[in-house]
């Protein structure tokens, strides 16, 4: 190499590390770091809680056994659910995950206004909704364990963590409101869908939940409604490739869903 270009290559590496060093230290977030180990009020994200830190008395065995009722809810909760469809499949990331209708933060939310019902709910009431709707099932014993482990799991999940940013994303996401188109819903399903959920709509289960069927959610839940749907499968699926899917995308498939035959809501629930 040539011995000018070795000098201009050393002299720019020598000015990029000295400025790097100076706007280092004179930097405010560098000048900082020594003296505060720990991050400022509010800073970092919120983090879901690791399954360690539960504890290993009576309270930490009812929040283990909510936990295993809410990511297994055909097998744990076997009484009240007929669907094979678990509360995890839609509120994703064990009930963590943004804009797929997480839990974290409702213990501050209930009891509130329920448009559904017309009247405030409390939180166990919202859970009965879910369980005679999105799993087909019956209620819970509204004083029972299993309710009281679900209770403790999301109470468990929505810890206040002082040092970090509150938790957002409740709900599912905002999509404009289109016209469907059912056929294009159709092909959309057999490219997109059809591998982890299958053609039948029946999926793998417990790997891949049905979504129509004898096994999957009823005609009354909130997954059946297709504005509901369309947002939910436009911010998660496909579970390998999320946020590929565009707002006419996700309607068309969800009224293709819709379309298919689901079980029959029964009335005697009308109050949940
Ligand atoms: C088939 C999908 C599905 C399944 C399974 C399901 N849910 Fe839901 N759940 C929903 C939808 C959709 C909503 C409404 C979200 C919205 O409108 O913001 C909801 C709402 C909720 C809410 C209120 C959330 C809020 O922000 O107010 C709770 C609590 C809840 N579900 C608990 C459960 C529990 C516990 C289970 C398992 C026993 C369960 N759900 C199973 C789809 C489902
Ligand atoms: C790579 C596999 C995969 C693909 C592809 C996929 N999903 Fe899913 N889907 C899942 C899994 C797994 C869940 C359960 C949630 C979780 O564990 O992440 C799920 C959950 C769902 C649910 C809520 C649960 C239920 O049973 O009602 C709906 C609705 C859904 N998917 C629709 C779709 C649609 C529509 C497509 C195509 C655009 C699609 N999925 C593509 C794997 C997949």
């Amino acid at each position: 190499m040539n011995s000018r270009l070795i000098l201009a290559l050393s002299l720019l590496i020598a000015a990029l590390y000295g400025s790097v060093l100076w706007f280092g230290l004179s930097g405010p977030h560098l000048a900082t770091w020594w003296t505060q180990p720990t991050a400022p009020a509010g800073t970092m994200p919120w983090h879901a809680p690791a399954t360690e830190s539960i504890p290993t008395d009576a309270q930490g065995e009812l929040i283990r056994e909510g936990r295993r009722i809410f990511i297994a809810t055909p097998q744990f909760a076997a009484d009240h659910a007929r669907s094979l469809v678990s509360c995890s499949d839609c509120h994703m990331g064990e009930g963590i995950r943004p804009y797929a209708a997480p839990m974290v933060g409702l213990p501050a939310i209930f009891p509130t206004y329920n448009k559904r019902a017309g009247r405030v709910i409390s939180l166990s009431e919202r859970i009965q909704e879910c369980f005679v709707r999105s799993e087909n099932g019956t209620p819970l014993d509204p004083q029972g364990r299993e309710m009281h482990a679900l209770l403790a799991y999301i109470d468990w999940l929505s810890t206040p963590q002082p040092t970090r940013r509150k938790f957002i994303g409740r709900g599912l996401v905002n999509l404009p409101v289109l016209t469907p188109n059912p056929a294009r819903g159709q092909r959309l399903y057999a490219f997109q869908c059809a591998g982890c959920h299958g053609t039948t709509g029946a999926g793998y289960t417990p790997q891949f939940p049905p979504l129509w069927g004898p096994d999957a959610f009823n005609d009354g839940a909130g997954m059946n409604q297709i504005p509901k749907m369309a947002a939910f499968i436009q911010h998660n699926m496909p579970q390998n490739r999320p946020g590929t899917l565009n707002a006419q995308d996700a309607w068309d498939l969800a009224d293709y869903i819709h379309s298919q035959p689901h079980p029959a809501f029964n009335p005697a629930y009308q109050h949940y």
